[in-house]
């Protein structure tokens, strides 16, 4: 019945559109629940719907069996401020509060808020990373896809925002020195896709699938490892 895929820190719109039914057998997890809340909310309204299962889970404590999936996706969730949320214990209106709050921080002051605990944000990815290898089948795929900091001439303020953040978070060096640091994993790095624009953010998918098309909506970074096989 298709493969089995896990999307990590699904939020309330993401991978889990590009799935057509039958395909997959797909649950989608979140550590906030009224994001999942919403994500059952606009899944219900797409056609097709009923295959995804929304669970309120924790990615770095996940309760699945070893080798149960055949891919692990997540997107934008490798970032500082979504790992803040769970780190802060922050509820749903805190974190708007302070994402706006963080907008309005000079660069400087945003780097230090970022710094403040960035042991524990490498930790929480280490340990997410970690625990979605362990739930890969052997050859198993884990995707993982992040706003890639080249802005298209269109480009919203909010995404120019969100890049921002991202260069600040991470020295101006680029997501894959973060993936880096995320060592010992027993991932092999298969592909890196930078700068890649999607029309659509649902093109994400059949781009996985290695039908390539551009646009200029969305820009993103995909970086796909395989677990090694025994
Ligand atoms: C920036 S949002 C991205 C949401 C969605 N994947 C997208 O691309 O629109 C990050 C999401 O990760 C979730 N998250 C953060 N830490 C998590 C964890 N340890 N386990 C599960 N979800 C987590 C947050 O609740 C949030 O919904």
């Amino acid at each position: 019945m298709g493969k089995r895929i896990l999307e990590i820190g699904c939020g309330y719109d993401s991978f889990f559109h590009d799935f057509k039914p039958g395909t997959a057998r797909i649950i989608a997890v979140d550590s906030m629940p009224v994001f999942l809340e919403l994500a059952k909310f606009t899944y219900q309204s797409l056609p097709g719907q009923g295959k995804v299962e929304f669970r309120h889970e924790d990615a770095s404590r996940l309760p699945f069996g070893n080798e149960e999936f055949d891919e692990v996706i997540a997107r934008h969730l490798y970032s500082a401020p979504s790992i803040y949320v769970k780190l802060k214990g922050a509820s749903p209106e805190q974190w708007v509060k302070e994402d706006a709050h963080f907008s309005e921080m000079s660069e400087a002051q945003q780097h230090d808020y970022l710094r403040e605990h960035e042991g524990k944000w490498l930790e929480e990815l280490r340990q997410i990373t970690k625990e979605a290898h362990r739930v890969l089948k052997p050859g198993g795929r884990l995707t993982l896809v992040h706003d890639s900091g080249r802005v298209p001439e269109d480009h919203s303020i909010k995404m120019q925002t969100r890049n921002r953040i991202r260069n600040v978070m991470e020295g101006q060096k680029g997501f894959s020195q973060t993936i880096e640091k995320l060592d010992s994993t027993n991932l092999a790095k298969i592909e890196e896709v930078l700068g890649y624009q999607f029309r659509e953010e649902s093109e994400m998918l059949a781009h996985l699938r290695g039908q390539r098309e551009s646009g200029i909506k969305s820009t993103v970074d995909i970086h796909v490892f395989q677990k090694m096989m025994k």
